[in-house]
């Protein structure tokens, strides 16, 4: 399947692309050249178990493997596949003195360290199979002069649905209703004091790129005020056409918001930006849905929110750390509607990103530039959301 990504403005334009000028952190030189060389990939995926074999374009898997085992190998390369990632002991430690490419996920994210990276002598490009790379140290990456490239757009379709259908779960208090008939239980009561439609409330996205613009164009059928905030203001066009305004101070439009979702990547910048002190200034009973990264959220704060309604609902598929900890506060707090990360890894987005990696690595093997929206870290610099 042809991958299908966003035609939106180079938000992730970097602000040298000189070859010349790794950057002014003392990067070394690993940077990206092509060889004949055999290379040594691996990738880092969630096992499927039993699932596997259920759906031929199960891609995404560890036995999936992103479909690229046979063109991979035909070509002389070495291809290994792991799930485990974590720790010393891992199959994945052991493969980090001599791997050329790794490729990881977010949903089953290996964290690559400033430790791994230094242990990690013949690595050149880690490639995201996915969107989002802050499970890897970018600055470290940056300084070792290694490419960092995701699939940008490959699944923002996934999302931007995901979220729609949380914003509903959460507005119509649909999931005790549905416990309630597990439970062999009956109370309408229970759930309609606090079940709302979602027309005319004030929904705002804090973040409005590839995800957010889409979520907003799917909001506008439902007659709400949309709101957004981001560093960027969108196309005049696309304000006009859903009908969003662009809010530059995130707390003033915080405060106006029945709803909020979330759709920036992990920065340091938005690393606990939702902290006790910003949630307690939004609307009471304020639902929020975040799909972006469980970092950008205080996990105590949030729970804290939920206990006492200060956070009438909270919706989303990302976790700190991932897998979540059987004791994650997140599991037991009440009014939540979390699941594992799943929304990026439809089966269509599976396709498409793993079509994605293996453009990247066709035009690595051949010397060829990427599509420029897919570089994170490049010839030591950072793009430029992340800097
Ligand atoms: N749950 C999933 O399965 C899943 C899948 C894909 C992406 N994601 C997450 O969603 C994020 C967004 O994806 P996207 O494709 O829309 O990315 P994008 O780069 O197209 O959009 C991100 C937007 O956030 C804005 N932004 C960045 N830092 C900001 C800040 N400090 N303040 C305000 N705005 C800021 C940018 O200007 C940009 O418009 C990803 O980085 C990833 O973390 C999750």
């Amino acid at each position: 399947m042809a991958m299908k990504r966003a035609a939106t403005s180079a938000i992730r334009a970097f602000s040298s692309s000189s070859p010349s000028s790794p950057g002014s952190s003392g990067s070394s030189t690993r940077f990206l050249h092509a060889s004949a060389e055999s290379k040594k990939i691996v990738g880092v995926f969630y096992k499927a178990n039993e699932y596997a074999s259920l759906n031929p374009n199960f891609v995404g898997s560890l036995e999936g493997a992103l479909g690229i085992r046979g063109w991979l190998e035909s070509q002389g390369h070495q291809y290994i596949v792991t799930d485990d990632k974590e720790g010393l002991d891992s199959e994945l430690e052991k493969h980090i003195p001599d791997l050329h490419v790794l490729i990881t996920t977010p949903f089953h994210p290996a964290y690559v360290t400033e430790e791994r990276i230094k242990r990690a002598k013949n690595l050149k490009l880690l490639l995201t199979a996915g969107i989002g790379s802050d499970h890897i140290d970018l600055k470290a990456a940056a300084a070792a002069g290694l490419t960092v490239a995701e699939v940008t757009g490959s699944n923002v379709v996934s999302v931007a649905e995901d979220e729609l259908m949380r914003i509903l779960i959460l507005v119509r208090n649909f999931l005790p209703g549905y416990h309630q008939v597990i439970n062999g239980e009956w109370n309408v009561a229970a759930i309609a004091y606090r079940a709302y439609d979602l027309e005319g409330k004030t929904v705002g996205t804090v973040g409005a790129g590839r995800i957010g613009k889409l979520l907003l164009q799917r909001l506008k059928p439902f007659n709400c005020n949309l709101l957004y905030h981001d560093r960027i203001k969108m196309e005049p066009e696309l304000e006009k056409q859903t009908g969003a305004k662009f809010e530059e101070d995130l707390d003033s439009m915080l405060s106006k918001c029945d709803i909020v979702v979330i759709n920036t990547p992990l920065t340091e910048k938005t690393r606990g930006m939702f902290d006790k002190e910003r949630i307690a200034k939004m609307k009471k009973g304020v639902l929020i849905v975040n799909n972006a990264r469980g970092a950008i959220m205080d996990t105590q704060a949030v729970v804290d929110a939920c206990s006492s309604g200060q956070i009438g609902g909270y919706s989303g598929d990302v976790w700190n750390p991932q897998p979540a900890p059987k004791d994650h506060p997140w599991r037991y707090m009440p009014n939540h509607a979390m699941t594992p990360h799943i929304s990026g890894t439809t089966i269509d987005g599976q396709l498409r990103y793993a079509a994605g990696v293996k453009d990247m690595l066709d035009r690595y093997f051949k010397g060829e530039e990427f599509p420029a929206q897919n570089y994170i870290v490049k010839e030591g610099k950072l793009a430029s959301q992340y800097l």
